[in-house]
């Protein structure tokens, strides 16, 4: 059957993000100059008319386009039609993923952790995702951890039938190529590009991306159970994505907070006085991290006087 929409249309480049050069005295005091790579204003405009699709407005902005975008593409390649993927009852991802599969025309499977949320109300996060026509699944927290597990797949499959598996936060081989455009849209503007982490597919991209004398710096957001976690997962997805390791990269770890989704009161107070000071909404789960962290690093003089940091805007509140 034809596909309802022109996918290669639909998935071809984006332009550019915007960079975008702010005023920061903590910064400044330092000597470094700091850009914010506003991949929140990715160009969402769809090339159709999409009166019949709903609002352009739920089109997954910044990293999630970059990273969905290469899947969709071998998904329709390969003519699949279905979409199954996982995520938390909070996961941007899963939002991404429905409201992707609804515009393009791709029928989306949410398989959610925690079994409990089954019969709970659906909090906003889960209700768009219904609302863009994604079928939730939960499971429990063991299972969950399983996912990836033939047994568990094969169980999916006899439910749902055919789909593209798409892992947890979208990040695979194919996510962590479609994040490279990020580093070469950056290439020549910075000496350290941060970027917030949560499953590291962004950061793996990202770094492969940048030129030479250019490093990344990866803050995560999860206080991984297992040392060096996180660490071994980007290196896991530079050898799937690209045969072996790319770029020059690290991680940052002192700036999780507690961990998904946790805050302090400091962190709290950071964003608030970021949002007042440079008129910048502040997602809180990964960016309010990632400019907290950033801040706290050019406070404590790890940027060399005269260079540039980027800090990579991935999403909105
Ligand atoms: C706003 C935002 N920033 C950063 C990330 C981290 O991306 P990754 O999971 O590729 O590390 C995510 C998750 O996809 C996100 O939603």
């Amino acid at each position: 059957m034809k596909h309802p929409v022109d996918l290669a249309t639909a998935l071809r480049p984006r332009p550019p993000s915007p960079l975008q050069e702010i005023e920061d005295e903590r910064f400044a005091r330092r000597g470094v100059r700091l850009l914010l790579k506003r991949d929140d204003l990715i160009h969402t405009t769809l090339p159709w008319d999409t009166a019949a699709l709903g609002p352009v407005e739920l089109y997954p902005p910044g990293n999630k386009w970059r990273k969905l975008a290469p899947n969709l593409r071998a998904a329709a390649a390969a003519g699949e039609r279905a979409l199954l993927t996982f995520g938390g009852a909070y996961s941007n991802h899963l939002r991404a993923t429905a409201a992707a599969g609804r515009l393009l025309g791709f029928a989306t499977i949410g398989v959610v952790r925690g079994d409990e949320l089954a019969d709970a109300p659906r909090n906003p996060s889960l209700a768009r995702c219904a609302a863009d026509g994604m079928r939730l699944h939960f499971i429990d927290r063991a299972r969950y951890r399983r996912r990836a597990d033939p047994e568990v797949l094969a169980e999916l499959h006899e439910r749902f039938g055919a789909f593209r598996l798409i892992p947890e936060g979208g990040s695979n081989a194919l996510a962590a190529q479609g994040c490279t455009e990020l580093g070469r849209e950056l290439r020549g503007t910075a000496d350290t590009v941060a970027v917030a982490c949560g499953t590291g597919g962004t950061l793996a991209g990202l770094a492969a991306g940048l030129g030479p004398g250019q490093r990344a710096l990866g803050f995560p957001v999860l206080k991984g159970g297992r040392p060096h976690f996180l660490q071994e997962t980007v290196e896991e997805l530079q050898r799937a994505a690209f045969g072996g390791p790319r770029g020059d990269w690290r991680l940052e770890e002192r700036f999780h907070c507690g961990g998904y989704a946790r805050r302090t009161p400091e962190l709290d107070a950071f964003a608030t006085a970021f949002e007042d000071r440079h008129g910048l909404p502040v997602e809180r789960i990964y960016v309010a991290k990632l400019l907290y962290g950033l801040t706290t690093l050019a406070e404590e003089g790890a940027f060399a006087p005269g260079s540039t940091v980027a800090a990579v805007i991935t999403g909105t509140p």
